[in-house]
């Protein structure tokens, strides 16, 4: 793990006193799932997700002299909290909300404790007095950077009010002058590659193909104000050497852009046409999507568009979609279906079914995807990936409030309104999909589905409490 600050000048300075830009390194780190007894006392094995619950992790101290921490970064929460400082070691530890802290995410996880302000340094650049939360009670063992806006701080939630509010990460990172606006860049690559970084302040033209768009970002219908990275998705294809499918919806359809959850997850009646695209089976017993294991060959792929027409598409290939989902070692083979006995890979896309909240596009969407998020001016601007980047060419946002480097607006979001195409389609890239791999071997069965339970294998940290979103 290494960060480095970069500065718009292209020079590695020791001094952060003209940064205008500070990249984040972050790499992703591979976690176990946890389990559930299942209640009719069979046995629960341990399922190991290779690179499931994986999330990105970066280095970070905190303190006066710095503790060294690792953290997940998260767009969809906004306060960083940690599960220990040693507070007699840092000459700058203080308390300003005792209990005050309390943040609860959709997976039923939890931290509690109190609010302290601390020095926190972040990819060579130091900040001073950060509010964060110091989570003394929690289920999650390690801690977090949300970098999303204030209004979906746990205290604007826990008081209601978005007075409450504090300045978090990269809100302060600006008033304290180490990036000009408050915005940044997540590129988290391949899914076969461990690393990826945030860069805060800038873009990096060197890590995505042809041109950013920029689309808004829509606020918070309860609230009325714009409180998570919920845009419009308008429009989802399939496509293969067989052909090329548009998929039925009501579009658009709300989704947040999540770097803290690892699937993405679509309505029912979406995620349904995609799973029989490529030949996945929802399993009630692990109530997830699986497929066979080998469709990662598939030279498949699905075409993600946003803002209307006109508006950027994102295209995630099967590579990127399938994950694995082991018993210690071993392979779990799919117990029945025409696929019976190859092994088993969880789908990157599952569903939820909510008319409450909105949905999500995790990892499994975010790394095909250059994503770079304007606080200021409510927009996102999004392009192809380029997986694998070595080189780099940053442009720091020039002053406060500047638009995205580089991004020309999706030409036609105003004309997007709710309706879409309610015809399911005829299926015809689905053979493709299917054919367009290498054929599988079975292997031999030493477990079987019904004997495995998994909890919290994949939904994500954005923050208990959204509401409805202002779509349209
Ligand atoms: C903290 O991390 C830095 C950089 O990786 C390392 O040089 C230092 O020894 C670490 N400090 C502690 C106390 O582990
Ligand atoms: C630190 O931040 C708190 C709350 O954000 C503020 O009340 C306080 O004045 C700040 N202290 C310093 C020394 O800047
Ligand atoms: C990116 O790098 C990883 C790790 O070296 C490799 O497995 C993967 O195939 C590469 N992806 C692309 C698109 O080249
Ligand atoms: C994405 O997929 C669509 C449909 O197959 C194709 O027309 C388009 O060229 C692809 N875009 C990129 C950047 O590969
Ligand atoms: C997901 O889809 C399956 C089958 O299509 C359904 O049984 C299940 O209830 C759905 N789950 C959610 C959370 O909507």
């Amino acid at each position: 793990m290494k960060t480095v600050a970069t500065f718009a000048a292209g020079a590695l300075v020791a001094s952060v006193a003209r940064a205008q830009v500070v990249q984040w390194d972050i790499h992703r780190r591979q976690t176990e799932t946890k389990l559930t007894r299942r209640q009719d006392g069979t046995v629960t094995e341990v399922i190991t997700n290779e690179k499931l619950k994986g999330g990105y992790f970066a280095s970070c101290t905190v303190g006066t002299p710095g503790q060294n921490l690792t953290l997940q970064l998260d767009t969809g929460s906004s306060d960083i909290w940690v599960p220990s400082i040693d507070e007699s070691d840092s000459k700058s530890f203080l308390v300003v909300g005792e209990n005050e802290f309390s943040i609860s995410y959709v997976d039923g996880s939890h931290s509690k404790g109190d609010y302290i302000a601390e020095t926190f340094e972040i990819g060579g650049a130091t900040l001073t007095n950060l509010t964060m939360g110091l989570g003394i009670n929690t289920d999650i063992p390690y801690g977090l950077v949300g970098v999303g806006y204030v209004a979906s701080e746990a205290i604007v939630d826990s008081t209601r009010s978005t007075s409450s509010a504090y300045d978090n990460l990269p809100l302060l990172m600006q008033k304290q002058g180490l990036i000009a606006t408050n915005a940044y860049s997540l590129w988290l690559n391949d899914l076969d590659a461990s690393t990826g970084s945030i860069l805060f302040g800038g873009i990096d033209t060197e890590k995505y193909h042809g041109d950013l768009t920029r689309i808004n970002i829509y606020k918070d219908s309860r609230s009325g104000v714009f409180s998570s990275f919920t845009v419009a998705l308008t429009s989802v294809q399939a496509s293969s050497s067989s052909g090329t499918d548009s998929l039925a919806a009501e579009f658009p359809i709300p989704v947040i852009l999540d770097s803290g959850t690892t699937f993405s997850y679509l309505p029912t009646e979406l995620a349904e046409q995609i799973w029989q695209e490529v030949g996945a089976v929802y399993y009630d017993e692990v109530s997830l999507a699986l497929l066979p294991c080998d469709m990662e060959n598939s030279q498949g792929h699905f075409s993600f568009g946003f803002g209307g027409s006109g508006g950027p598409m994102i295209n995630v290939t099967m590579d990127e979609l399938v994950l694995p989902l082991t018993s210690g070692s071993r392979s779990i083979p799919l117990p029945d279906g025409p696929n019976a006995g190859q092994a088993a890979c969880q789908f990157g896309i599952q569903n939820f079914s909510s008319s409450s909240t909105s949905f999500l596009l995790g990892d499994t969407f975010l790394r095909s995807a250059y994503v770079v998020y304007d606080l200021v001016n409510n927009e996102i601007a999004i392009a192809p990936t380029d997986f694998n980047a070595t080189t780099s060419n940053v442009v720091a946002f020039p002053s406060e409030g500047a638009q995205i480097p580089s991004a020309t607006a999706a030409p036609n979001q105003a004309e997007v309104t709710q309706g879409g195409s309610l015809t399911t389609p005829s299926y015809g890239a689905s053979g493709g999909f299917q054919d367009d791999k290498e054929s599988a071997a079975s292997i031999p069965p030493p477990l079987d589905l019904s004997r495995i339970a998994v909890i919290g294998a994949s939904m994500g940290l954005i923050t208990v409490g959204s509401g409805f979103f202002l779509l349209f």
